[in-house]
Formats: structure tokens, sequence, C-alpha cells
């Protein structure tokens, strides 16, 4: 017997009172629909290694680690993203860490925390010693800046070079971290051409959402489970992401997730780029078979779980529904005591847009 079907012989059984009960049972069936993460299809189904025991004892170590971070980072990644980054970076134990998008230095702080003696070449647009002036920034001895007047966007750097300078010749032993805002499309197809296979993406803006096309608008397709949207208003998406918008800051209703004729995918039609200040008008033909490129080279797509349930870190900003199963799920208060997260402040929760690991090679003839 389904839920509604136990609810209508209920209703029979005890009259009136169960009726908003199955009110509710026909909207968290609905619900169910839209509360989907993700799940791009990888050219052999492949996942990654780690278990959420990993994730669980990786969070242990992790949390003692940011309490010590020079930088209180209010505006940029919250503690999620930080241990995600933290994680990865640790268990893919690269020759060579690449960041693109650096700004006061905080994330290369945290690639530092995972990885005590290996080089990072830095990528951004001011150095970010030029912040010390003003407040707490991060400099790192063993990282080479393209910063400032020496500035690189990563799509031209001669990577053969400098890595072959720094005694790089295995590209599958790179990691690159990208935190720049830029079209993640273009990214990719700029990391793959260079060779590169490991490829975190710090803000993988859920579709409507976010000032860069990221991975997540690309695969959300209808023929991905969890993919693919109406614009009906009054359908049960409509209805559900209306609820929604009035727990989650960061949630869409249909209004904004659709513009001029109905177009859903990216941010109401559009292809964002460079912190929204490029944006391109695409066709669902397009976003369609970029999906489809995406797949061709994708070994394995993973998005970083949230780290705890929101009646535990209080968070308000994303909607859980759209996000993968926490880590430490809602109701485990002990578990987040134990592993010290009750000791952070409430807000350091609140950064969470998806983060993203790609392990990604050249399409299969
Ligand atoms: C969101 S911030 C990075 C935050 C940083 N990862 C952290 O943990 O605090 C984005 C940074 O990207 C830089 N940026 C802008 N365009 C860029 C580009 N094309 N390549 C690399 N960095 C870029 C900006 O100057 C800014 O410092």
């Amino acid at each position: 017997m389904s839920m509604k079907e136990k609810l209508a012989a209920a209703t029979h059984e005890v009259g009136e009172i169960v009726v908003v009960i199955v009110e509710n049972a026909e909207d968290s069936e609905a619900e169910a629909d839209i509360n989907k993460e993700i799940n791009p299809r990888s050219k052999h189904g492949k996942t990654v290694e780690w278990t959420s025991k990993d994730l669980i004892s990786g969070l242990e170590e992790f949390v003692p680690i940011y309490e010590t971070r020079p930088i209180k980072n209010m505006y940029g990644m919250g503690f999620d993203h930080n241990f995600g980054l933290w994680f990865i970076a640790r268990w893919i134990k690269p020759d060579i860490m690449i960041e693109s998008g650096v700004f006061k230095g905080h994330s290369t702080w945290v690639l530092r925390q995972a990885m005590p003696d290996m080089p990072i070449i830095s990528l951004t647009l001011r150095y970010p010693e030029k912040y010390l002036k003003k407040g707490p920034a991060y400099v790192d001895e063993n990282c080479s800046y393209f910063a400032g007047k020496d500035f690189v966007d990563f799509g031209s750097v001669n990577w053969e070079k400098v890595l072959k300078v720094r005694g790089i010749s295995d590209f599958s032993r790179v990691l690159v971290f990208f935190d720049d805002h830029q079209n993640e499309l273009k990214r990719l197809k700029q990391a793959l051409k260079a060779g590169f296979r490991h490829l975190v993406f710090e803000d993988n803006y859920d579709t409507g959402t976010g000032d860069h096309y990221s991975l997540r608008q690309i695969c959300d397709q209808f023929y991905i489970r969890g993919g693919g949207h109406s614009c009906f208003r009054d359908s049960d998406e409509g209805r559900i992401r209306l609820k929604r918008k009035k727990f989650w800051e960061k949630a869409v209703d249909i209004n904004e997730l659709c513009g001029p004729h109905e177009a859903w995918w990216g941010v109401r039609g559009e292809m964002l780029d460079n912190f929204n200040y490029n944006k391109t008008v695409i066709s669902y033909g397009e976003h369609f078979q970029n999906s489809r490129f995406v797949e061709s080279i994708l070994d394995v797509y993973w998005e970083l779980p949230p780290t705890a349930g929101p009646s535990l870190t209080h968070q308000t900003r994303y909607d859980p529904g759209r996000a993968p199963p926490p880590i430490v799920e809602d109701g485990r208060y002990r578990l987040f005591q134990q592993l010290g997260l009750d000791r952070l402040e409430r807000s350091v929760f609140n950064g969470y847009t998806q983060m993203v690991y790609l392990l990604i090679s050249k399409p299969e003839s």
C-alpha cells in the first residue's frame, strides 16, 4: 500500500482530521520529485573511492585545523567547501596544486594544510599580499603567484612549459582548483586541452542561480535523474519551490527560475561568464549538447555533501532538497558534537554551493 493509499484508508476511519495529512503526503510525494541531486552519466559509471566513513574521520581531523585559519572568511568559502577542498587534496595527493581565483589567499591556506610540502601555483588578478595592509591575508612561501602585472588567465598559460620548469610531466598528478567565477564549460575545455584530470570547482551553482555557467547547470537535463524543469507555475514543482523559498534564502521559485519563452536552463536561458559580466543566450539544444560533451569526458562527477543537516548547522541559505544528503544527518547531534562541529559559529555553514570534484579524460573515439 502506498503512503497515499494508507492515508486514504485512515481518512475513512477517523474522518476529516486526516485530510490535512493527505495533503501533506501529496506534497511530500511531489517534493521527492525535486529533492534530487544531479547525477550526470560518467563514461563508465565510476564514482569516488572515498566513503562517508572516510568523510567523517576527515571531519574529525579537519575541525581543529579549520579553527586555526588566519582569515575569517565571512564572504568566501564556508566550512563545507573548506573541508571538501582539504579532503580531496589530501586524498589525491597531487605533486602540484593549481588554483585560479585567490582573493586574500584563504583557499591557498586550505591547500597548504592538506599538502604541507607540495608546490602551489596561484592565478589571480591581485596579489594577496596587497590585502595585508588592510587586514589578514595569506601569502604562501612555496607558491608561485601569477598575479598583478604577472597575471595570466588559466586558459592562456603554457602549462607544459610552466610545469616542466617545476619538474612535473605527469599531468594526472596535478589538482586544479577553480574559484574564479568563470564559465565552467570554458574552464573544463581548457583543462582537458592542457591534459589535466583532477578538477575541483568551488561554486557549482544550481540552475537559475549564480554568476557563471556551472557543471550542475550543464548537467541539469530531462534525461538525468533530478534534472529538467517545467515553467508551469501551478505544477507540483512550482508549488513546492514557492514553499521552499520561504525557508531558504537561495531557493528560487518558478518566476525566478524561468526566463523569456520558458527558458530555465543556465540562468533563465543564459550562459553566464566572468562574474556575470558576460552573458550569452543559449538554446535548449546548445545546452543539451554541452551536457553530452561533458559526459563524453567525464570519468567521475562527485558533489560534496553538506557537512550536516540544517537542524544542526542552522544554515538558512541553500535548499537542502537540492543538495546531496549531508555527511552528518539531521538528528545526529552527538556525532555533530563529537566531531567538534558544535564549537564553530553557525554562520560558517552558510556558504554551501555544491562544490564538485571531477575526474576527466579525453573522449573515447
Ligand atoms: C571568490 S574570489 C576567490 C576566493 C578565494 N578562493 C578564497 O578562498 O577566499 C575570486 C577571485 O578571482 C579573481 N579573478 C577574477 N578573474 C579571474 C581570472 N580570470 N582568473 C583567476 N582569478 C580571477 C578575483 O580577483 C578574486 O580574487
